[in-house]
């Protein structure tokens, strides 16, 4: 039987083309493969040799699940643009909104990664805050992103981030994110870097649970976390299918010639 990665490796591979052969767009001097500027801000928010992959295996999942350009999407805990700098060239003009509360992380992700044409061109909109406070945006989101976010919460403050994204969540909006499963329960408060707070599904869904969603884990690459998708209880039945239909191989309608 085919494995998870192996059924998924082609939609990887073909991220992995579009980095390497470029958007097409002109980048900033300064930005790209190389620079002497990498280190500090890809190696905050994880392994910098995995960079690369571990944007791709976020955007394949969004594209997978139904994001499309028209959507408005938050990235929460956006960090230094890992999953923006494919994101804000991909969806239309101002539907990109970064939370942050490590404001050089952003502004570093811009300078090299993404580049200042594609900020004028796009828009995107960030708030450099640690409160989850979305509704100051002003805006409902088809689709909110937190990858390696609620993996360093203890659940105060985890519930607190799950509600804010509750209340700004549109009524058929969805929340994709990971958290860090082990059988080990977590004690404390606040936030965790670089180590990870532990949970078990029970707990973490509970959680998720009190915040006024519903949650099914997702089958997705992520070696060190698990993924999961929330969303009103409205939509329960769609996120309880879309959780079956990602173990497969995605599926295309047989007419047309791409
Ligand atoms: C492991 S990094 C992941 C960054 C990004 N999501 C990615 O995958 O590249 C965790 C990020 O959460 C950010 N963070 C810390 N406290 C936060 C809070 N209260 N709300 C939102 N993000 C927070 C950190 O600054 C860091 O950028």
């Amino acid at each position: 039987m085919a494995t998870f990665e192996s059924d998924h490796s082609f939609l990887i591979r073909g991220v992995e083309v579009f980095l390497r052969f470029g958007i097409g767009l002109k980048r900033s001097p300064d930005v790209g493969e190389g620079s002497d500027h990498l280190a500090s801000h890809r190696a905050y928010v994880g392994a910098p040799e995995e960079w690369d992959l571990v944007a791709a295996r976020q955007v394949t999942l969004l594209l997978a699940a139904g994001l499309r350009n028209t959507h408005r999407l938050v990235d929460i805990g956006c960090g230094s643009l890992r999953a923006g700098r494919m994101l804000i060239p991909y969806l239309r003009h101002g539907h990109y909104f970064g939370v942050e509360p490590n404001r050089w992380l952003v502004e570093r992700g811009i300078e090299h990664e993404l580049g200042r044409d594609l900020i004028g061109m796009k828009r995107p909109t960030f708030r450099f805050v640690d409160d989850f406070s979305l509704s100051a945006f002003g805006v409902s989101f088809d689709f909110a992103l937190a990858h390696s976010v609620f993996s360093h919460p203890y659940p105060d403050l985890a519930l607190t981030g799950l509600q804010r994204i509750a209340e700004t969540l549109a009524p058929e909006g969805r929340l994709f994110a990971t958290f860090k499963e082990d059988p080990t329960d977590s004690v404390g408060s606040g936030w965790l870097y670089p180590e990870m707070v532990p949970y078990t599904w029970e707990r973490f869904e509970g959680i998720v649970e009190e915040s006024g969603l519903v949650a099914r884990r997702l089958h997705w690459m992520q070696p060190r976390q698990s993924w999961f998708v929330a969303a009103h209880p409205d939509v329960e039945a769609e996120i309880d299918d879309l959780s079956l239909r990602l173990r497969q191989p995605l599926q295309y309608p047989a007419a047309g010639p791409g």
